[in-house]
C-alpha cells in the first residue's frame, strides 16, 4: 500500500506559505504556456516511486504501458528498453529531476495543450491520475533509476528525508 500523506501536507508552512502564494499571483499569467492540465493537488503523495516498478510499466508497452508503440525509435523521445537504458534518453531532455512541473515527459501527460505539440499518449485515453501521480513523484524525487556500468549514480541528488550524502573530501593527515 502506498503512503497516504497529502501533497498540501508538504507545502512551506504560514508566513512562507503567504509570500510564496504572492509571488505565484504577481508572475505573468502568460509564463505558463501549456493549459487544461489535471489537478493532482491534493492527492496522496508516493514515496520512493521506483523507475522500474511503477514508470516503466507506464511507459513501455512491452510491460502494458502506452508509449513505447510510437516512442520505439522514429519518434522520440524512445521508451523502448533495448538493452540501453530508456531512462538516460529521458533525463536531461525530457525531465528535468526534482522540476515535474517543467518537465515535457509530465506536462505532455498531464495536459489537454501542453508546451508544443499535443497531449499524451496521442489520439489515446488520457493517463490515470495516478500514473500522473507517479510520474510527477518520480520526477519530483530525482529520476532516479538504474545505471548502466560505469554512470555516475544520481542517487545523490535526493535521499528519503532530502538529506545530502555528499561526503567530505578524503583528509590528508
Ligand atoms: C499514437 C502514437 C503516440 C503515443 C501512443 C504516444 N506518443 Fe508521444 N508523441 C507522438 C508524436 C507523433 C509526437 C510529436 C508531436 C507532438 O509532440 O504532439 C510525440 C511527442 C511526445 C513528446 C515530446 C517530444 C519532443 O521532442 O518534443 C513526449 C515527451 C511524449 N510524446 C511523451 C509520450 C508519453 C509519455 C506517452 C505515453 C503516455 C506517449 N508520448 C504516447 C506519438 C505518440
Amino acid at each position: 500500500m502506498r503512503a497516504t500523506e497529502h501533497r498540501l501536507k508538504t507545502a512551506h508552512p504560514g508566513v512562507r506559505c503567504a509570500v510564496v502564494s504572492w509571488l505565484l499571483l504577481a508572475a505573468p499569467l502568460s509564463a505558463w504556456a501549456a493549459s487544461g492540465c489535471d489537478d493532482l493537488g491534493g492527492q496522496p503523495i508516493h514515496p520512493n516511486v521506483d523507475w522500474e516498478m511503477d514508470v516503466k510499466p507506464i511507459l513501455n508497452n512491452m510491460l502494458g504501458g502506452r508509449c513505447s508503440g510510437c516512442h520505439n525509435g522514429a519518434i522520440p523521445p524512445d521508451m523502448t528498453d533495448n538493452g540501453v537504458d530508456a531512462i538516460f534518453k529521458l533525463v536531461n531532455f525530457y525531465v528535468t529531476p526534482g522540476r515535474p512541473q517543467e518537465s515535457q515527459l509530465f506536462i505532455k501527460v498531464n495536459c489537454d495543450v501542453p508546451d508544443s505539440g499535443g497531449r499524451m499518449p496521442l489520439a489515446g485515453a488520457n493517463l490515470s491520475t495516478l500514473q500522473q501521480e507517479l510520474l510527477y513523484d518520480w520526477i519530483a524525487q530525482g529520476a532516479r533509476g538504474e545505471s548502466p556500468p560505469g554512470a555516475i549514480s544520481r542517487d545523490f541528488i535526493f535521499r528519503d528525508g532530502g538529506e545530502s550524502l555528499r561526503e567530505s573530501p578524503a583528509e590528508s593527515d
